[in-house]
């Protein structure tokens, strides 16, 4: 009887994962899928997203590896990439499927929004709690160029779907050198319209693109300067701290601008690490588990989750977790090798 109660305590309060500096595993990335519909340059410059392989995780594997990461490592939100995690067909069922598990508070999704008309409402009733959509530009042809080919129309259209059925919902916007300065005003004022959040994201210099990243790198503080010298004053909400609030599980940190409803968020990896608080492990869409887009250190996965193995899942993340250095240095990300592209990764 001792020994059942003990297996039910076990199962309904995993002992939380926390490292050396105090950082606790509280969230998992999981990219379902590396195809997607469209094929940004930051992405994957030189292939394009045509260039893709087959997911080697079925939705029950995926299933099981969010389980262990929820169940026996206590970790409490999921946010699912890709690739575009839309285009995989039985992603509504699979979010449904997550919802049984009882430390699951959040399930969030990154999308480019092309496919969000059709399926947010499903999405909604199988019980995703957030979105964010990616929107780097509201020129039609600047948004064209940088995701080679997308539809700014259909980007807009995802957003408003997005925006009629979760709350939050945040726009993700990949801060690119050529014309990002002259649509500050606009995205500014899109935020204070639509009543979303606007996150201003450094280029990461990932796979095959070092190239594209000396092309088209701005730091958030470059576009902080300009955002003042546009006379939009940032400050921090309510009493918040001076380095501006974090909402939800990620890495941004948010302002309001004073005397509109606009929110702007900066996720600064490159010129300000954030690795103090970092709570998560990633799954790239080839079943590797990685700490950290800038850090070479990754397991392979696939066999253990294909043969169920809740014990080696379990260790393999929680070393992974637990081994994580301080911080990352983002010079030496730089100059490492060529890993996998973001589609595989997730963003
Ligand atoms: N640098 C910064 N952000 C990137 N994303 C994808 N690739 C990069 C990169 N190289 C972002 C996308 C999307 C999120 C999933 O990750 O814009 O919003």
């Amino acid at each position: 009887m001792a020994v059942i109660d003990r297996e039910l305590v076990a199962r309904t309060a995993p002992a939380p994962v926390v490292d050396r500096f105090g950082r606790r595993f509280r969230y998992v990335r999981v990219s379902v899928t590396d195809l997607c519909n469209m094929s940004c340059g930051y992405c994957n410059p030189v292939q394009g997203c045509a260039a893709t392989h087959r997911h080697k995780l079925s939705w029950d594997d995926l299933d099981f590896l969010v389980d262990v990461a929820v169940s026996d490592l206590g970790a409490e939100a999921v946010r699912i990439t890709g690739g575009e995690p839309l285009v995989r067909p039985g992603l509504v069922d699979w979010v449904a499927g997550l919802r049984r598990l009882p430390g699951l508070r959040n399930v969030a999704l990154t999308t480019n929004g092309v496919l969000l008309s059709r399926l947010g409402p499903a999405l909604h009733r199988a019980g995703l709690d957030r979105v964010n959509v990616s929107l780097d530009s509201f020129d039609p042809e600047r948004f064209a160029r940088i995701t080679r080919g997308g539809s700014l129309a259909r980007c807009l259209e995802g957003i408003e779907t997005a925006r009629a059925l979760f709350q939050p919902v945040k726009v993700n916007t990949v801060a690119l050198k050529d014309g990002i300065v002259d649509e500050l005003e606009r995205f500014v004022q899109f935020s204070d319209e639509k009543g979303v959040e606007v996150r201003f994201i450094e280029l990461m210099p990932v796979f095959d693109q070092k190239d594209y990243f000396h092309r088209h790198f701005i730091s958030v503080d470059d576009l902080r300067e300009e955002l003042e010298r546009l006379g939009f004053a940032l400050e921090a909400e309510g009493d918040g701290p001076a380095e501006g609030n974090r909402t939800g599980y990620g890495p941004a940190t948010t302002w309001r601008v004073r005397g509109t409803r606009a929110r702007i968020g900066f996720i600064s990896q490159m010129s300000h690490t954030k690795c103090r608080s970092c709570n998560k492990l990633r799954l790239t869409s080839d079943g590797a588990l990685k700490p950290c887009l800038l850090m070479p250190e990754e397991v392979d996965l696939t066999g253990a989750i294909h043969g169920r193995d809740r014990h080696a899942v379990a260790s393999a993340m929680r070393r992974q977790f637990l081994l994580r250095a301080e911080a990352y240095d983002p010079a030496v990300a730089l100059g490492l090798p060529v890993g996998r592209p973001m589609q595989a990764t997730g963003g």
